[in-house]
């Protein structure tokens, strides 16, 4: 499971989307191929930060969050 904050006065900044890549090196050296996370549906920025992460993602929307599936492989 991976989760993401940045502290608010920080937001927007790009940090988050410049954080993903080397943060998925991480378990990915470690052997693990997926990424798991639940997100809110409106939490755009978030989303954003997956969607362009350039790994393979796929999304399942429930009522309450979207859960994310990112594919480190
Ligand atoms: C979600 C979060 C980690 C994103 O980090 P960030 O550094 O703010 O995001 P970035 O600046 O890298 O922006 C990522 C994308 O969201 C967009 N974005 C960022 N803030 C935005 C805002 N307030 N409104 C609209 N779009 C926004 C950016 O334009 C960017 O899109 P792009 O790549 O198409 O240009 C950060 O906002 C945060 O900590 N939020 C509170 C905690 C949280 O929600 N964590 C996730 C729980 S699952």
């Amino acid at each position: 499971m991976v989760a993401f904050a940045v502290v608010d006065e920080h937001q927007g900044q790009g940090i988050g989307a410049a954080l993903m890549r080397p943060l998925a090196a991480i378990p990915r050296r470690a052997g693990l191929n997926e990424l798991v996370a639940e997100v809110l549906p409106d939490n755009g920025p978030m989303l954003k930060v997956f969607e362009n992460s350039g790994f393979h993602l796929t999304r399942k929307r429930t009522s309450e969050v979207v859960h994310v599936a990112l594919s480190l492989s």
